[in-house]
This record gives C-alpha cells, sequence and structure tokens, in this order.
C-alpha cells in the first residue's frame, strides 16, 4: 500500500468503467448514509478466508468460486439463493470427495452488481442509449429513464446482499450443508443425466462413510465439520465510491477492509497499475483477486503483483485466469514462468467462462460447454507440466434450470437458447453442466496428486 494511502485516495487517479452520475449531491448523500450502515462482513472473516486461500497457494486445497454474472434486483427470492447454494454444495462435495482436496467455497454473490461494458451506449435500430451496468447503476430496460445512473440503487444493492449472506450464512450453518443431506441437494428438474446419475453414485459412497464413522462414535451431532461448512462472498470491486463508503478500520489490527464482501477481484478492464482500481485494491487487507485477460504480459503482471502484494503473503492474491480455450497454451506458460522466477506466492484460478463468449446465430450471447470444458482441461495440463498447482476455478452458474451456453449432455442448441435464456448479462452454466464441469475438475486434480503427493493442509477444511 502506497504511503498516502486512504480509503478515497483513489478519487485523486483516473479511472475508467464509472457511470456518470448527474446528481452529485444525491450521490453524496447516498454514499454518506452507505457509511453509517453496518458492515456485511467482519475482517476477522476476511482474515480466515485468506488462511484458506493460503493453504490454496501452498497447493493444499482447492478454490471454488462462482456465482451470477450480475445479480439483480428482479430475481432476488430464497428459492434463486437455494439453489444456486445446492449446485453450489454439490460442486464442493465432488471436488471434496472425488479429489480428497479440502475446498474452499466463495460465493460470486451478496454484492456482485457492477458490470464493466465493452461500450459505453448500446445501439437497437436508431436508437442508442447508455449501457446497461449493473443493477447496482442503472436498470436492464431498454428505455431512456431506466438507463439514467442513479445513486439509490446502491441502498438497494447493499439491503438485497445483505439478505442473501443472512440467508446463506444460515444454509452454511445451520443444517442444510450436513453432509448427511448430500442426496437432497439434488435439484428436481436434475434427474436421470449422466452427471445426476455419477453424482448419485458419489453421494452413496459419502452416506456409507458417514454411517461407517458414526458407528466409529464420529458424526454430525458430535463433530460441527460434517454438519456446517465455511462459504465466504466475492464480487468485483468496481463501483467505487460504493466500495469506500463500506471500507471500515479493524478493530483489533487497525487495518482497512471493505466490508461489502469477504474477496474482491479486479477486472481485466480496470487494473491499470496507476489507476484507481488498483489503488484502491492495494490498501485494503481483504484477500484479492485480479483477471488475467490475453492482454496481459508477464512483466505488466509482475508490476501489478509488487502492487497488490508487496509482501508475498500467500492467500492474499489470486491470479484468474481467462484466456480463451484456445490461448491458455500461449498466454499461461508465460505467466507462471515469471511468477515461479520471483518467487511469487499466488492462487491459479481458471475463470473458463469470459474468454469464450460467442455470438449464436439466433443473436444470442452464448458460450460453447466444450469451449469451457476444454479451457478448464488445458489449464489443468499446463499447470502439471509446470509443476504449479491448478489451484481454482471461477464461474458464472446458476441453480435455475437455464439454457443459456450451448452444448453439454443434454444438448442445448442455438435454437434452443430462447427457451430459458434469464440472465442479466453472461450466459451461466446450468445446474448440470456444472457438475459436468465440477468431475472434470476432480479427475485433473487426481492426476496432479499423483505426481506431486496427497493434500496436507495444515489448517482443516471447515
Ligand atoms: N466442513 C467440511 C467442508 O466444508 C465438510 C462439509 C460439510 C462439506 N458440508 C459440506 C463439504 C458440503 C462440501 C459440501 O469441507
Ligand atoms: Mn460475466
Amino acid at each position: 500500500m502506497a504511503k498516502d494511502w486512504s480509503p478515497q485516495s483513489w478519487r485523486e487517479k483516473p479511472i475508467v468503467q464509472v457511470p456518470d452520475y448527474d446528481d452529485a449531491d444525491l450521490l453524496a448523500r447516498v454514499e454518506g448514509e452507505l457509511a453509517e450502515f453496518p458492515p456485511l462482513v467482519f475482517a476477522g472473516e476476511a482474515r480466515k478466508l485468506k488462511q484458506h486461500l493460503a493453504e490454496v497457494a501452498n497447493g493444499n486445497a482447492f478454490l471454488l468460486q462462482g456465482g451470477d454474472c450480475a445479480e439483480a434486483f428482479a430475481e432476488h427470492s430464497a428459492d434463486n439463493i437455494r439453489d444456486f447454494f445446492r449446485v453450489f454444495l454439490q460442486m464442493a462435495v465432488v471436488l471434496t470427495y472425488a479429489a480428497a482436496s479440502p475446498v474452499v467455497k466463495v460465493g460470486r454473490i451478496a454484492g456482485q452488481f457492477a458490470k464493466p461494458r465493452s461500450s459505453p451506449v448500446e445501439a437497437q435500430g436508431d436508437i442508442e442509449l447508455p449501457s446497461y451496468r449493473g443493477d447496482i447503476i442503472n436498470a436492464i430496460e431498454f428505455d431512456e429513464k431506466a438507463r439514467i445512473p442513479n445513486p439509490k440503487r446502491q441502498l438497494q444493492a447493499y439491503r438485497q446482499a445483505a439478505a442473501t449472506l443472512n440467508l446463506l450464512r444460515a444454509f452454511a450453518q445451520g443444517g442444510y450443508a450436513n453432509l448427511e443431506h448430500v442426496h437432497q441437494w439434488t435439484l428436481g428438474f436434475l434427474k436421470d443425466t449422466p452427471a445426476s446419475e455419477r453424482y448419485q453414485e458419489l453421494a452413496d459412497r459419502i452416506s456409507e462413510s458417514l454411517e461407517f464413522m458414526r458407528a466409529c462414535g464420529v458424526n454430525p451431532d458430535t463433530d460441527a465439520s460434517l454438519r456446517t461448512t465455511d462459504f465466504f462472498t466475492s464480487h468485483e470491486a468496481l463501483l467505487l465510491g460504493y466500495e469506500q463508503a463500506l471500507t471500515r478500520v479493524d478493530s483489533i489490527s487497525g487495518d482497512w477492509y471493505a466490508t461489502s464482501g469477504h474477496m474482491v477481484w479486479i477486472g481485466d478492464r480496470t487494473r491499470q497499475p496507476d489507476g484507481a482500481h488498483i489503488e484502491y485494491c492495494s490498501g485494503i487487507k481483504n484477500p484479492l483477486g485480479l483477471k488475467c485477460g490475453p492482454s496481459l504480459e508477464p512483466d505488466g503482471l509482475m508490476q501489478l503483483i509488487e502492487l497488490l502484494n508487496p509482501e508475498n503473503e500467500a492467500g492474499r492474491l489470486t491470479l484468474i485466469c481467462r484466456f480463451g480455450a484456445d490461448n491458455v497454451e500461449k498466454h499461461l506458460p508465460g505467466l507462471i514462468q515469471a511468477v515461479k522466477r520471483e518467487g511469487h506466492k499466488v492462487v491459479w484460478s481458471c475463470d473458463p467462462m469470459h474468454g469464450n463468449t460467442v455470438k449464436a446465430s439466433s443473436g444470442y450471447k452464448t458460450r460453447p460447454f466444450d469451449l469451457i470444458m476444454s479451457e478448464v482441461r488445458n489449464f489443468m495440463d499446463v499447470h502439471r507440466a509446470e509443476g504449479t498447482h491448478a489451484g481454482g476455478i471461477h464461474v458464472e452458474m446458476t441453480g435455475k434450470n437455464v439454457t443459456e451456453c450451448t452444448g453439454g449432455v443434454r444438448s442445448i442448441s442455438d435454437a434452443d437458447l430462447h427457451d430459458r435464456y434469464h440472465t442479466h448479462c453472461d450466459p451461466r452454466l446450468n445446474a448440470d453442466q456444472a457438475l459436468e464441469l465440477a468431475f472434470l475438475i476432480a479427475e485433473g486434480l487426481k492426476k496432479e496428486r499423483a505426481i506431486r503427493g496427497p493434500a496436507k493442509p495444515v489448517i482443516a477444511a471447515e
């Protein structure tokens, strides 16, 4: 962190991807109000996540990060949150069991509202309007009034994040995540697909193991780790006025923390070394993600790592790679070799979504599931070749039975996209595709373990 860092020092730096609010007084009033609101997460929780991520950096755990591309005000229901959580737990349990690796669980949720856009305007016919930038900024309807950035939406985003987090905490700690419920996480529409059948078999084996352990005297009533799980939240730190208002001093350490979520990341479009987003993130102590796209050269990455993690703290920095399936072999080895040469401790995670977006002939934005799988495979192959740990995955997914990414065992075609295409932004994996991906990763991790040896975490999985 620079010596003159403060929660507002980013305001002196060049900034991109921010909305033009026309009512500066209203914006200041809203930010003042947010600054008085309770923190959503605590510094101690962010520190705990950092410790877990340090295990990932050291090769002894795996990071599962996922959720909506963009959360929406109109889709804020208990059912949506629960169904997302079920699929997420299924993925987590597949990875924990099949790969015998502790899994660090981080949702892209409870704060993922602001979106960077490739163009500031959107044209439909002869009409041109400001682009939709996420529900925290403006509304998605293609209508002049809806697209005007409204500061008050930040208050609604805060309240939605608080309610979402509250429910997630209850699910994670209150019994829903109990391993004895491993069969009940399967969603109703997920029957008879190969991935769900594979899941049933795995769940049977887990139940059997639990019965064995119960006979030995260990069971969910006596051991909380079988009954609960640690679930953390994350989002892109894009709307810095909102982030600043929720940046608080931790009374124990005296350090600054973003309290809008446990982990925040910096997007591929906002990672200018002298820009506002890097400045803000350099001064908070939360675990950070950095999106790494094809335009990031090894030297540029070294510079960013120095800025974001000068003390080389394991767990502080997760590099989220998103190159596109055919570009992994071209870009990733150079970055890995530079990181190894400099001795930087990082988590390597793979975002197989954002580099594989195409426009279908039907006009929908989609992502071929084959390419998503192939990016993950290539990512794991490169790490195996370099002798480094393929530490994590970052996906856009939902518990709803959507048809947004083409392919998968149910073979969604271009023509099917319109059927259940609900996303507010980018196409997400549905439950079936998410499970299939989890099995693929578990196999990759097993191959890695055959070379590097079993995971030996210092701190237990929670
Ligand atoms: N507490 C352990 C963990 O989170 C085991 C566990 C409990 C778990 N419930 C779970 C693992 C649900 C995956 C999914 O890893
Ligand atoms: Mn997205």
